[in-house]
């Protein structure tokens, strides 16, 4: 009997810690007729490895073959050293572009200058309060991204909102679908003054504990129970996608929860 339960207690513990993709669908009529982007959006791995050389991790975004390849923060983490994010970059590059923002735990590193430059050196684009208009498939489309707030340790005039303000107002002006990198979700308040379309976060690590109807435990800056634990909420005419993230830390220990690898396909309209 006693085997039994810990066969059954290792198993929990492997499905908790396996990696589940969720993919979203959703659709805009701001594409070309018949036309899609695939996103995959990769959050919170704090420099977690998965499988040898983090082929597990590589393998899984190369067989989805994505568009573009979204980084929404702690990809590097305050203490864990840096080799895992090092492995998934090197894997990854060459694949699609790749944008970037900071995560909080990138500003706790005491290293964002290292940080920074190992991003170059995978030619990674780093959005920082700034916005670029890109071409997937034919399509024109925008990509923002935005600091974490916690930018203020190290620059202590900085404030998120006013730098939002001044980066992003212009958008309002153009017609084109518009998505926004964000590390924390329960800013969204902040982030739906703007004209964006899509909103992509992570931070929450799915709020550690998922089972039956609860989604998420407890989530930094949220506390328990949180309302933006992981998953599609949609605001009115923004979709807000929340990352479960990629990391297995003892720190932030898994329940049904696994890390999760997020897929977005945005379509056209029929
Ligand atoms: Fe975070």
């Amino acid at each position: 009997m006693s085997v039994l339960l810990i066969v059954v207690f290792v198993s929990i513990i492997a499905s908790c810690n396996s990696i589940s993709t969720q993919t979203y669908n959703i659709e805009t009529p701001l594409l070309n007729a018949q036309s899609s982007i695939k996103i995959v959006l990769i959050s919170d791995l704090h420099s977690t490895i998965h499988g040898k050389d983090q082929t597990i991790l590589i393998d899984k975004i190369k067989n989805i073959n994505p568009d573009l390849i979204v980084l929404s923060g702690d990809i590097f983490d305050d203490e864990v050293p840096m080799t895992g994010t090092q492995l998934l970059l090197a894997g990854i590059s060459g694949i699609a572009p790749i944008y970037y923002v900071t995560g909080n735990h990138e500003y706790w590193s005491n290293n964002i200058q290292a940080i920074m430059d190992e991003l170059a050196l995978y030619e990674v684009t780093i959005l920082s309060d700034s916005y670029t208009i890109i071409e997937i498939n034919n399509n024109e489309i925008i990509i923002a991204g935005i600091e974490d707030p916690d930018k203020r340790f190290y620059e202590t005039t900085y404030n998120q909102n006013d730098s939002m303000e001044n980066a992003f107002r212009e958008l309002d002006e153009i017609q084109l679908f518009k998505i926004l990198i964000a590390h924390r979700p329960e800013l969204i308040e902040n982030y739906k003054r703007f004209s964006f379309d899509l909103v992509l976060s992570g931070h929450t690590h799915g709020g550690q504990v998922r089972f039956l109807f609860i989604n998420g435990l407890f989530a930094p800056n949220q506390g328990f129970f949180p309302k933006y634990a992981g998953g599609l909420y949609t605001h009115e005419n923004l979709t807000h996608i929340i990352s479960r993230g990629l990391s297995i830390n003892p720190r932030l220990p898994r329940i049904f929860n696994p890390p999760e690898l997020v897929v977005i396909i945005i379509e056209a309209n029929p």
